[in-house]
Protein backbone atom coordinates (compact mmCIF):
# COMPACT_ATOMS: atom_id res chain seq x y z
CA UNK A 1 0.00 0.00 0.00
CA UNK A 2 1.61 3.33 -0.79
CA UNK A 3 0.39 6.97 -0.01
CA UNK A 4 1.46 10.25 -0.86
CA UNK A 5 2.86 12.26 1.82
CA UNK A 6 2.28 16.30 1.00
CA UNK A 7 3.89 19.26 2.54
CA UNK A 8 1.76 22.38 2.31
CA UNK A 9 2.93 25.85 1.34
CA UNK A 10 4.35 25.72 -2.05
CA UNK A 11 3.35 27.62 -5.17
CA UNK A 12 2.70 25.46 -8.63
CA UNK A 13 4.74 27.32 -10.69
CA UNK A 14 5.64 26.54 -14.72
CA UNK A 15 4.16 24.21 -17.65
CA UNK A 16 1.93 21.14 -17.49
CA UNK A 17 1.01 19.10 -20.58
CA UNK A 18 -2.56 17.88 -20.07
CA UNK A 19 -2.76 13.96 -21.30
CA UNK A 20 -5.85 11.86 -23.30
CA UNK A 21 -9.03 12.24 -21.92
CA UNK A 22 -9.81 9.09 -19.60
CA UNK A 23 -13.22 8.72 -20.12
CA UNK A 24 -13.16 9.38 -23.61
CA UNK A 25 -10.23 6.90 -24.02
CA UNK A 26 -12.46 4.34 -22.17
CA UNK A 27 -15.70 4.78 -24.42
CA UNK A 28 -13.31 4.67 -27.90
CA UNK A 29 -11.70 1.29 -27.08
CA UNK A 30 -15.17 -0.20 -26.80
CA UNK A 31 -16.03 2.27 -29.89
CA UNK A 32 -12.82 0.83 -31.76
CA UNK A 33 -13.96 -3.17 -30.65
CA UNK A 34 -17.14 -2.97 -32.89
CA UNK A 35 -14.68 -3.03 -36.24
CA UNK A 36 -13.16 -5.95 -37.67
CA UNK A 37 -10.06 -3.99 -38.43
CA UNK A 38 -7.02 -2.60 -36.81
CA UNK A 39 -8.02 0.77 -34.85
CA UNK A 40 -5.13 2.90 -33.50
CA UNK A 41 -6.13 5.03 -30.59
CA UNK A 42 -3.21 7.52 -29.86
CA UNK A 43 -1.99 9.76 -27.39
CA UNK A 44 -3.78 7.76 -24.91
CA UNK A 45 -3.23 8.45 -21.29
CA UNK A 46 -1.96 4.95 -19.73
CA UNK A 47 -3.71 5.11 -16.20
CA UNK A 48 -5.38 1.98 -14.47
CA UNK A 49 -8.79 1.86 -15.92
CA UNK A 50 -7.55 2.37 -19.19
CA UNK A 51 -5.65 -1.04 -18.34
CA UNK A 52 -8.84 -2.64 -16.96
CA UNK A 53 -10.77 -1.48 -20.50
CA UNK A 54 -7.98 -3.71 -22.59
CA UNK A 55 -8.30 -6.54 -19.69
CA UNK A 56 -12.33 -6.43 -20.13
CA UNK A 57 -12.07 -6.36 -24.15
CA UNK A 58 -9.22 -9.09 -24.10
CA UNK A 59 -11.39 -11.75 -22.05
CA UNK A 60 -14.16 -11.41 -24.35
CA UNK A 61 -11.72 -11.96 -27.59
CA UNK A 62 -10.02 -8.78 -28.79
CA UNK A 63 -7.04 -8.17 -29.35
CA UNK A 64 -5.19 -5.03 -27.79
CA UNK A 65 -1.57 -4.38 -28.34
CA UNK A 66 -0.13 -0.97 -26.60
CA UNK A 67 2.50 0.49 -28.38
CA UNK A 68 3.67 3.68 -26.14
CA UNK A 69 1.13 6.17 -25.58
CA UNK A 70 -0.95 4.07 -28.57
CA UNK A 71 -3.20 0.92 -28.44
CA UNK A 72 -4.23 -0.97 -31.46
CA UNK A 73 -7.65 -2.57 -30.95
CA UNK A 74 -9.14 -5.62 -33.30
CA UNK A 75 -12.55 -6.89 -32.41
CA UNK A 76 -12.43 -9.65 -35.30
CA UNK A 77 -12.40 -12.40 -32.77
CA UNK A 78 -14.37 -11.13 -30.24
CA UNK A 79 -16.38 -14.77 -29.50
CA UNK A 80 -17.25 -14.66 -25.61
CA UNK A 81 -20.14 -12.59 -24.50
CA UNK A 82 -19.15 -13.18 -20.85
CA UNK A 83 -16.41 -11.26 -19.50
CA UNK A 84 -15.56 -12.25 -16.24
CA UNK A 85 -16.99 -10.24 -13.02
CA UNK A 86 -13.53 -9.55 -11.57
CA UNK A 87 -12.84 -7.28 -13.93
CA UNK A 88 -16.44 -5.97 -14.97
CA UNK A 89 -16.66 -4.96 -11.18
CA UNK A 90 -13.89 -3.06 -11.36
CA UNK A 91 -15.33 0.02 -12.88
CA UNK A 92 -18.40 1.40 -14.14
CA UNK A 93 -17.80 2.02 -17.68
CA UNK A 94 -17.83 -1.90 -18.00
CA UNK A 95 -20.91 -1.99 -18.94
CA UNK A 96 -20.17 -0.47 -22.44
CA UNK A 97 -19.44 -4.01 -22.98
CA UNK A 98 -22.52 -4.52 -23.28
CA UNK A 99 -23.72 -2.30 -25.94
CA UNK A 100 -20.46 -3.68 -27.48
CA UNK A 101 -21.45 -7.32 -27.74
CA UNK A 102 -25.12 -6.04 -28.11
CA UNK A 103 -24.04 -4.63 -31.64
CA UNK A 104 -21.40 -7.73 -32.41
CA UNK A 105 -23.10 -10.83 -31.41
CA UNK A 106 -26.73 -10.02 -30.39
CA UNK A 107 -25.56 -11.47 -27.18
CA UNK A 108 -24.15 -10.08 -23.75
CA UNK A 109 -23.86 -11.49 -19.99
CA UNK A 110 -22.30 -8.70 -18.34
CA UNK A 111 -22.30 -8.18 -14.46
CA UNK A 112 -24.36 -5.23 -13.36
CA UNK A 113 -22.27 -2.60 -11.38
CA UNK A 114 -22.90 -1.84 -8.34
CA UNK A 115 -23.50 1.51 -6.71
CA UNK A 116 -20.29 3.17 -5.70
CA UNK A 117 -18.79 5.92 -3.79
CA UNK A 118 -19.91 8.42 -5.69
CA UNK A 119 -23.75 7.76 -5.17
CA UNK A 120 -26.34 5.06 -6.58
CA UNK A 121 -25.77 4.39 -9.88
CA UNK A 122 -28.62 2.65 -11.33
CA UNK A 123 -28.21 1.14 -15.16
CA UNK A 124 -32.36 1.55 -16.31
CA UNK A 125 -31.57 4.17 -18.64
CA UNK A 126 -28.89 1.89 -20.79
CA UNK A 127 -31.46 -0.96 -20.00
CA UNK A 128 -34.41 0.32 -21.35
CA UNK A 129 -32.34 1.81 -24.71
CA UNK A 130 -31.10 -2.13 -25.11
CA UNK A 131 -35.00 -2.99 -25.22
CA UNK A 132 -36.45 0.00 -27.30
CA UNK A 133 -33.69 -1.31 -30.19
CA UNK A 134 -35.67 -4.96 -29.80
CA UNK A 135 -33.79 -6.85 -27.55
CA UNK A 136 -34.74 -8.93 -24.60
CA UNK A 137 -33.26 -7.53 -21.60
CA UNK A 138 -33.12 -8.83 -17.99
CA UNK A 139 -31.47 -8.77 -14.87
CA UNK A 140 -30.51 -12.75 -14.03
CA UNK A 141 -28.21 -13.50 -10.64
CA UNK A 142 -26.81 -10.16 -10.51
CA UNK A 143 -25.92 -9.73 -14.61
CA UNK A 144 -27.12 -8.09 -17.17
CA UNK A 145 -28.68 -10.41 -20.07
CA UNK A 146 -29.50 -9.18 -23.61
CA UNK A 147 -30.28 -11.54 -26.28
CA UNK A 148 -30.89 -10.62 -29.84
CA UNK A 149 -32.00 -11.95 -33.43
CA UNK A 150 -31.11 -8.23 -34.69
CA UNK A 151 -31.16 -4.51 -33.42
CA UNK A 152 -33.77 -2.60 -35.37
CA UNK A 153 -33.40 1.08 -35.07
CA UNK A 154 -35.80 3.13 -33.11
CA UNK A 155 -36.68 6.58 -31.31
CA UNK A 156 -35.30 6.39 -27.55
CA UNK A 157 -35.71 9.58 -25.65
CA UNK A 158 -33.36 9.65 -22.93
CA UNK A 159 -35.70 10.47 -19.45
CA UNK A 160 -32.64 11.13 -17.33
CA UNK A 161 -29.30 12.67 -19.42
CA UNK A 162 -26.58 10.30 -19.24
CA UNK A 163 -23.20 9.93 -20.48
CA UNK A 164 -23.39 6.14 -20.40
CA UNK A 165 -25.96 5.51 -21.86
CA UNK A 166 -26.00 8.11 -25.01
CA UNK A 167 -22.94 6.19 -25.48
CA UNK A 168 -23.97 2.80 -24.96
CA UNK A 169 -26.97 3.74 -27.11
CA UNK A 170 -24.38 4.41 -29.79
CA UNK A 171 -22.48 1.40 -29.55
CA UNK A 172 -25.62 -1.03 -30.17
CA UNK A 173 -27.42 1.34 -33.03
CA UNK A 174 -24.23 1.63 -35.12
CA UNK A 175 -24.48 -1.43 -36.67
CA UNK A 176 -28.44 -1.90 -36.08
CA UNK A 177 -30.71 -2.05 -39.13
CA UNK A 178 -32.61 0.94 -39.58
CA UNK A 179 -32.19 4.85 -38.19
CA UNK A 180 -32.08 5.06 -34.16
CA UNK A 181 -33.09 8.57 -33.23
CA UNK A 182 -31.67 9.38 -29.45
CA UNK A 183 -33.38 12.26 -27.82
CA UNK A 184 -32.48 14.31 -25.25
CA UNK A 185 -28.83 12.60 -25.09
CA UNK A 186 -25.71 13.54 -23.51
CA UNK A 187 -24.17 16.70 -24.99
CA UNK A 188 -20.29 16.01 -23.24
CA UNK A 189 -17.22 16.30 -25.52
CA UNK A 190 -16.22 12.67 -24.22
CA UNK A 191 -19.86 12.16 -26.32
CA UNK A 192 -18.88 13.86 -29.32
CA UNK A 193 -15.44 12.03 -29.51
CA UNK A 194 -17.21 8.53 -29.39
CA UNK A 195 -19.45 9.86 -32.26
CA UNK A 196 -16.49 10.90 -34.46
CA UNK A 197 -14.45 7.90 -34.17
CA UNK A 198 -17.19 5.44 -34.60
CA UNK A 199 -17.67 7.64 -38.25
CA UNK A 200 -13.99 7.65 -38.82
CA UNK A 201 -14.72 3.76 -38.60
CA UNK A 202 -17.54 4.05 -41.63
CA UNK A 203 -20.75 4.68 -38.85
CA UNK A 204 -23.21 7.25 -39.91
CA UNK A 205 -23.94 9.10 -36.36
CA UNK A 206 -24.85 12.73 -37.17
CA UNK A 207 -25.76 15.20 -34.20
CA UNK A 208 -24.07 14.45 -31.47
CA UNK A 209 -23.24 17.58 -28.97
CA UNK A 210 -27.07 18.50 -29.88
CA UNK A 211 -30.65 17.76 -28.54
CA UNK A 212 -30.56 14.74 -30.64
CA UNK A 213 -28.52 12.11 -32.46
CA UNK A 214 -29.23 10.19 -35.41
CA UNK A 215 -27.66 6.91 -36.26
CA UNK A 216 -28.39 5.12 -39.56
CA UNK A 217 -27.26 1.96 -39.03
CA UNK A 218 -24.72 0.25 -41.67
CA UNK A 219 -23.13 -3.33 -42.35
CA UNK A 220 -19.78 -2.91 -40.90
CA UNK A 221 -17.28 -1.23 -39.61
CA UNK A 222 -13.48 -0.36 -41.14
CA UNK A 223 -9.82 0.80 -39.41
CA UNK A 224 -8.65 4.15 -38.51
CA UNK A 225 -6.53 5.90 -36.26
CA UNK A 226 -7.73 8.50 -34.14
CA UNK A 227 -6.71 10.78 -31.01
CA UNK A 228 -8.71 11.76 -28.27
CA UNK A 229 -9.32 15.24 -26.89
CA UNK A 230 -7.24 16.37 -24.04
CA UNK A 231 -8.43 15.48 -21.15
CA UNK A 232 -11.21 18.49 -19.86
CA UNK A 233 -11.02 17.02 -15.91
CA UNK A 234 -7.17 16.94 -15.29
CA UNK A 235 -7.40 20.46 -17.12
CA UNK A 236 -9.21 21.43 -14.75
CA UNK A 237 -7.82 19.93 -12.09
CA UNK A 238 -4.55 21.45 -12.33
CA UNK A 239 -5.95 24.77 -13.16
CA UNK A 240 -8.02 24.63 -10.00
CA UNK A 241 -4.97 23.48 -7.80
CA UNK A 242 -2.73 26.49 -9.66
CA UNK A 243 -5.49 28.67 -8.06
CA UNK A 244 -5.79 27.48 -4.88
CA UNK A 245 -1.91 27.44 -3.90
CA UNK A 246 -1.92 31.13 -5.28
CA UNK A 247 0.18 29.57 -8.18
CA UNK A 248 0.78 31.02 -11.71
CA UNK A 249 0.71 27.48 -14.39
CA UNK A 250 0.21 27.07 -18.10
CA UNK A 251 -1.99 24.64 -18.59
CA UNK A 252 -1.08 22.95 -22.32
CA UNK A 253 -3.28 21.00 -24.93
CA UNK A 254 -6.12 21.86 -23.67
CA UNK A 255 -9.39 22.81 -25.55
CA UNK A 256 -10.37 25.94 -23.82
CA UNK A 257 -14.33 25.62 -24.98
CA UNK A 258 -14.70 22.22 -22.71
CA UNK A 259 -13.55 24.65 -20.44
CA UNK A 260 -15.64 27.42 -20.24
CA UNK A 261 -17.18 27.11 -16.95
CA UNK A 262 -14.16 26.12 -14.87
CA UNK A 263 -12.48 29.67 -16.23
CA UNK A 264 -15.53 31.37 -15.33
CA UNK A 265 -15.88 30.12 -11.99
CA UNK A 266 -12.16 30.59 -11.71
CA UNK A 267 -12.33 34.63 -12.88
CA UNK A 268 -15.44 34.92 -10.64
CA UNK A 269 -13.04 33.72 -7.04
CA UNK A 270 -10.19 36.40 -8.47
CA UNK A 271 -7.80 34.44 -10.37
CA UNK A 272 -6.79 35.24 -13.43
CA UNK A 273 -6.96 33.41 -16.69
CA UNK A 274 -5.41 34.06 -19.60
CA UNK A 275 -6.84 32.29 -22.65
CA UNK A 276 -4.65 31.08 -25.29
CA UNK A 277 -5.54 28.35 -28.59
CA UNK A 278 -4.71 25.65 -26.98
CA UNK A 279 -3.33 26.31 -23.38
CA UNK A 280 -4.55 28.04 -20.22
CA UNK A 281 -2.80 30.24 -17.67
CA UNK A 282 -3.29 30.46 -14.29
CA UNK A 283 -2.49 32.96 -12.16
CA UNK A 284 -3.21 33.99 -8.90
CA UNK A 285 -1.07 35.87 -6.10
CA UNK A 286 -3.92 36.86 -3.04
CA UNK A 287 -6.65 34.95 -0.98
CA UNK A 288 -9.74 33.66 -3.49
CA UNK A 289 -13.45 35.03 -3.00
CA UNK A 290 -15.64 32.28 -2.38
CA UNK A 291 -18.72 31.52 -4.74
CA UNK A 292 -21.53 29.29 -5.40
CA UNK A 293 -21.43 26.69 -7.78
CA UNK A 294 -24.26 24.20 -9.35
CA UNK A 295 -22.71 21.11 -10.96
CA UNK A 296 -24.79 19.87 -14.10
CA UNK A 297 -24.99 17.77 -17.22
CA UNK A 298 -22.56 19.71 -19.99
CA UNK A 299 -21.76 22.84 -20.74
CA UNK A 300 -22.46 22.87 -16.65
CA UNK A 301 -20.04 22.82 -14.57
CA UNK A 302 -18.50 19.13 -14.46
CA UNK A 303 -19.07 17.59 -11.32
CA UNK A 304 -15.84 15.92 -11.84
CA UNK A 305 -14.46 18.69 -10.41
CA UNK A 306 -16.66 19.43 -7.73
CA UNK A 307 -14.66 18.16 -4.91
CA UNK A 308 -11.36 19.85 -6.21
CA UNK A 309 -13.21 23.15 -6.37
CA UNK A 310 -14.97 23.02 -2.69
CA UNK A 311 -11.21 22.24 -2.01
CA UNK A 312 -10.39 25.74 -3.15
CA UNK A 313 -13.36 27.09 -1.39
CA UNK A 314 -12.42 25.54 1.70
CA UNK A 315 -9.41 28.58 2.13
CA UNK A 316 -11.59 30.94 0.71
CA UNK A 317 -12.53 34.28 1.93
CA UNK A 318 -17.10 34.15 2.78
CA UNK A 319 -19.27 31.70 1.85
CA UNK A 320 -19.77 29.65 -0.96
CA UNK A 321 -22.26 27.24 -1.81
CA UNK A 322 -21.93 24.05 -3.35
CA UNK A 323 -25.12 22.31 -5.25
CA UNK A 324 -24.31 18.64 -6.90
CA UNK A 325 -27.31 17.65 -8.88
CA UNK A 326 -25.55 14.82 -10.64
CA UNK A 327 -24.80 11.84 -8.37
CA UNK A 328 -26.76 11.43 -4.72
CA UNK A 329 -23.21 10.88 -2.28
CA UNK A 330 -20.45 13.12 -4.07
CA UNK A 331 -19.84 14.48 -0.84
CA UNK A 332 -17.50 11.82 0.81
CA UNK A 333 -14.13 14.14 0.58
CA UNK A 334 -16.11 17.00 3.06
CA UNK A 335 -15.65 14.08 6.22
CA UNK A 336 -11.88 14.30 5.54
CA UNK A 337 -11.54 18.24 4.24
CA UNK A 338 -13.17 18.89 7.99
CA UNK A 339 -10.14 16.61 9.70
CA UNK A 340 -8.12 19.21 8.07
CA UNK A 341 -10.03 22.35 9.93
CA UNK A 342 -12.22 23.18 6.86
CA UNK A 343 -15.48 24.76 8.23
CA UNK A 344 -18.64 23.20 5.82
CA UNK A 345 -21.88 22.28 6.40
CA UNK A 346 -23.63 19.75 4.19
CA UNK A 347 -27.68 19.14 3.52
CA UNK A 348 -28.52 16.85 1.38
CA UNK A 349 -27.29 18.13 -1.84
CA UNK A 350 -25.93 20.72 -0.75
CA UNK A 351 -22.83 22.32 0.66
CA UNK A 352 -21.92 25.79 2.73
CA UNK A 353 -18.07 26.71 2.52
CA UNK A 354 -17.48 29.02 5.04
CA UNK A 355 -13.99 29.54 4.43
CA UNK A 356 -11.15 29.12 7.15
CA UNK A 357 -7.00 31.03 6.70
CA UNK A 358 -5.89 27.79 6.42
CA UNK A 359 -6.15 24.09 6.50
CA UNK A 360 -3.73 22.01 8.78
CA UNK A 361 -2.28 19.24 7.13
CA UNK A 362 -3.46 15.43 8.32
CA UNK A 363 -4.29 11.71 7.60
CA UNK A 364 -7.01 11.81 5.09
CA UNK A 365 -8.27 8.92 2.91
CA UNK A 366 -9.15 9.18 -0.82
CA UNK A 367 -12.79 7.63 -1.39
CA UNK A 368 -12.74 7.77 -5.29
CA UNK A 369 -11.09 9.21 -8.13
CA UNK A 370 -11.99 12.91 -8.07
CA UNK A 371 -11.71 12.80 -4.30
CA UNK A 372 -8.51 12.00 -4.60
CA UNK A 373 -6.97 14.47 -6.02
CA UNK A 374 -8.83 17.02 -4.14
CA UNK A 375 -7.40 16.21 -0.98
CA UNK A 376 -4.21 16.29 -2.75
CA UNK A 377 -5.05 19.83 -3.59
CA UNK A 378 -5.79 20.18 0.11
CA UNK A 379 -2.45 18.96 1.15
CA UNK A 380 -0.36 21.50 -0.61
CA UNK A 381 -2.81 24.56 0.40
CA UNK A 382 -2.47 23.40 4.17
CA UNK A 383 0.31 23.77 6.52
CA UNK A 384 1.88 21.36 7.61
CA UNK A 385 1.71 17.95 6.38
CA UNK A 386 -0.68 15.82 4.68
CA UNK A 387 -0.92 11.93 3.92
CA UNK A 388 -3.19 10.87 1.41
CA UNK A 389 -4.31 7.35 1.21
CA UNK A 390 -5.98 5.07 -1.14
CA UNK A 391 -3.96 6.91 -4.21
CA UNK A 392 -4.95 3.82 -6.26
CA UNK A 393 -8.15 5.65 -7.12
CA UNK A 394 -6.24 8.34 -7.96
CA UNK A 395 -3.99 6.23 -10.45
CA UNK A 396 -7.70 4.97 -11.83
CA UNK A 397 -7.84 8.52 -13.51
CA UNK A 398 -4.65 10.24 -13.54
CA UNK A 399 -1.66 9.56 -15.62
CA UNK A 400 1.97 10.72 -13.63
CA UNK A 401 -0.43 12.86 -11.09
CA UNK A 402 2.73 13.23 -8.69
CA UNK A 403 5.24 13.37 -11.10
CA UNK A 404 3.45 16.14 -13.07
CA UNK A 405 2.98 18.02 -9.48
CA UNK A 406 6.00 17.55 -8.61
CA UNK A 407 7.61 19.05 -11.65
CA UNK A 408 5.41 22.44 -10.73
CA UNK A 409 7.24 22.22 -7.59
CA UNK A 410 4.76 20.75 -5.42
CA UNK A 411 6.53 18.91 -2.07
CA UNK A 412 4.88 15.34 -2.80
CA UNK A 413 6.39 11.71 -1.78
CA UNK A 414 4.86 8.63 -2.63
CA UNK A 415 5.74 6.36 0.40
CA UNK A 416 4.80 3.01 1.77
CA UNK A 417 3.42 2.52 4.72
CA UNK A 418 6.56 1.98 6.11
CA UNK A 419 6.97 5.16 5.27
CA UNK A 420 9.67 4.54 3.20
CA UNK A 421 10.04 6.34 0.15
CA UNK A 422 9.46 4.40 -2.99
CA UNK A 423 10.64 5.10 -6.84
CA UNK A 424 7.47 6.40 -9.12
C1 LIG B 1 -19.79 9.52 -16.73
C2 LIG B 1 -18.34 9.71 -16.34
C3 LIG B 1 -18.23 10.32 -14.95
C4 LIG B 1 -19.05 11.58 -14.85
C5 LIG B 1 -20.50 11.35 -15.32
C6 LIG B 1 -21.31 12.63 -15.38
C7 LIG B 1 -17.22 7.91 -17.51
C8 LIG B 1 -16.49 6.64 -17.41
N1 LIG B 1 -17.68 8.41 -16.36
O1 LIG B 1 -20.34 8.57 -15.82
O2 LIG B 1 -16.85 10.61 -14.70
O3 LIG B 1 -19.07 12.04 -13.51
O4 LIG B 1 -20.48 10.77 -16.65
O5 LIG B 1 -20.70 13.54 -16.22
O6 LIG B 1 -17.34 8.49 -18.57
N2 LIG B 1 -28.36 7.46 -14.30
C9 LIG B 1 -29.57 6.81 -14.10
N3 LIG B 1 -29.80 5.66 -14.83
C10 LIG B 1 -28.88 5.18 -15.73
C11 LIG B 1 -27.67 5.86 -15.92
C12 LIG B 1 -27.43 7.02 -15.19
O7 LIG B 1 -30.41 7.24 -13.31
O8 LIG B 1 -29.16 4.14 -16.35
C13 LIG B 1 -28.10 8.69 -13.51
C14 LIG B 1 -26.86 8.59 -12.62
O9 LIG B 1 -27.17 7.96 -11.40
C15 LIG B 1 -26.47 10.04 -12.46
C16 LIG B 1 -26.85 10.64 -13.82
O10 LIG B 1 -27.78 9.73 -14.42
O11 LIG B 1 -27.26 10.63 -11.46
C17 LIG B 1 -25.70 10.87 -14.76
O12 LIG B 1 -24.97 9.69 -14.89
P1 LIG B 1 -24.19 9.32 -16.23
O13 LIG B 1 -24.07 10.52 -17.11
O14 LIG B 1 -24.77 8.09 -16.81
O15 LIG B 1 -22.74 8.99 -15.65
P2 LIG B 1 -21.75 7.88 -16.17
O16 LIG B 1 -21.86 7.70 -17.64
O17 LIG B 1 -21.84 6.68 -15.29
Amino acid sequence: MTKFVVTGGNRLQGCVRISGSKNSTLALMFAAALGKDDVVLTNIPLNSDVKTVAEILKSIGVRVDFEGQSVIINGKDITNHQPPYELVRRIRASIYTVGLLLGRLGLADVAMPGGDEIGTRPVDLHMRGFQTLGAEVSIEHGQMVCKSLGLRGATYYVNKVSVGATINMMLAAALAEGTTIIDNPAKEPEVVDCAILLNSMGAKIRGAGTASIKIEGVQSLHGCEHTPIPDRIEAGTFMIAAAATGGDVQVSNVITEHLRMVISKLRETGAEIIEGDNDIRVISNHRLKTVDVDTGVYPGFATDLQAPFGVLLSQAEGTGIICETVFDNRFRYIDELRRMGADIKVERDTAIFRGVERLSGAPVVATDIRAGVALVIAGMMAEGVTEVSGISHIERGYERFDEKLKDLGADLARVSESLEEVKA
